[in-house]
């Protein structure tokens, strides 16, 4: 099977810088089996290898460095997450109940982040029951309080009534002038112990239940007298009223309530406006219930404070007891109704009672 190859030498057919291409015929015996073709590299083969080397590192040197760069990367946006969630547990277990973080991720790190923001709304959620229990707790136990020191007053302010009663009677003076400054002088005192009365009767009367007198009532004659009560007041403190009141249909209030509840309001919104200002009187009706609202133009009320604002006691005023809108409140619902305050603290508040039109024509309702 051996075959004698003779190779004729080629010629060189072209150079391409240092390489010459050399084409050689394959010739055995007679036959021609076709070309080797043979690349002939002049240059200096050490220094391509060199060269070659250099770039190999330097391809190996740039995949690796992108592949670092991008598994750092990867790293990042999964460690980020879990670090900021780590801050977050942190915060939380140092009280601080009003983080939420944001997360648009559906994978592991999301669901912890969402069972993290869960987990601290349940914590929320507990937190303010027990705030709630923690104020009953100190507020019935102002209560009792008060309704002791009130109890242990009224006693001795009675005595001091009729002591000044009988002051009146044995040592009035005989000259007329001192007569008057007597008089007086009784007079003022006599009205400050009222005064004091009632202060200890309005903290008696706000843990007693309330016994409504129901009767047929028109509230815009009532709301009408309420108006003529405190004009004189509004003119001296430059307060000017806008009265809006619709026709309204009778309901069945107890009218005596009603008026205080009108009057804590509105005294209320006087004292907002110690500089004088804007009183908003309006009543309609509507879907079955009757609506008066009383709008003012005072001090307003600071978003902090609105959710107190009808806790019992609570009061900003240095001579309030913070009562007026706890009783008004109680009474409204006590009549099925609701109250409702909207305020922007230096623009002014809003107060609307809402009172049921039911029952009008029913026995208890004369
Ligand atoms: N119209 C209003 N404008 C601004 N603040 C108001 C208004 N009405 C109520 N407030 C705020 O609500 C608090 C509670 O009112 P509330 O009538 O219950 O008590 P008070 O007026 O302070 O005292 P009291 O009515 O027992 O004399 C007030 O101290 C005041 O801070
Ligand atoms: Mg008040």
């Amino acid at each position: 099977k051996e075959r004698i190859i003779k190779a004729e030498l080629g010629e060189p057919v072209s150079k391409e810088g240092k390489v010459y291409n050399v084409i050689l015929p394959v010739v055995a015996g007679n036959e021609h089996y076709g070309y080797i073709h043979l690349k002939i590299n002049s240059e200096d083969f050490s220094k391509i290898l060199r060269a070659n080397a250099i770039k190999r590192t330097i391809a190996t040197t740039v995949v690796f460095g992108i592949g670092i760069v991008i598994s750092l990367f990867l790293s990042w946006m999964y460690t980020r997450p879990i670090k900021s969630d780590v801050d977050a547990v942190k915060r939380v277990a140092a009280g601080d109940l009003s983080i939420n973080l944001r997360t648009n991720r559906k994978d592991e790190v999301g669901e912890l982040t969402n069972s993290f923001n869960f987990m601290v709304e349940r914590l929320r959620e507990r937190s303010a029951i027990e705030e709630k229990l923690r104020e009953a707790e100190h507020l019935s136990g102002i209560v009792q309080l008060a309704k002791s020191v009130a109890h242990e007053i009224r006693n001795p302010l009675n005595f001091i009534n009729l002591s000044i009663d009988h002051i009146r009677n044995k040592y009035l003076p005989l000259n007329e002038r001192d007569r008057r400054d007597f008089e007086d002088m009784i007079t003022s005192i006599k009205n400050e112990i009222q005064r004091l009365n009632g202060l200890v009767g309005n903290f008696l009367d706000y843990g007693k239940s309330l016994k409504l007198s129901v009767q047929k009532t028109n509230l815009v004659l009532l709301i009408q007298d309420v108006i003529s009560l405190i004009s004189a007041r509004a003119e001296k403190e430059h307060v000017k009223i806008f009265p809006n009141i619709e026709s309204l249909p009778e309901v069945c209030v107890d009218p005596e309530f009603i008026k205080t509840c009108l009057l804590n309001v509105i005294l209320n919104s006087f004292q907002a406006m110690p500089d004088g200002g804007n009183l908003f009187i309006s009543s309609y009706s509507m879907d079955g219930k009757v609506f008066i609202t009383i709008e003012d133009t005072g001090l307003g009320v600071s978003k902090e404070n609105i959710q107190k604002i009808f806790d019992p006691f609570f009061s900003t005023k240095n001579d309030g007891l913070g009562l007026g809108l706890a009783m008004t409140k109680r009474i409204i619902e006590e009549h099925g109704g609701k109250i409702t305050f909207e305020s922007v603290e230096g623009k002014g508040s809003k107060v609307t009672l809402i009172l049921p039109v039911k029952n009008v024509n029913s026995i208890d309702c004369r």
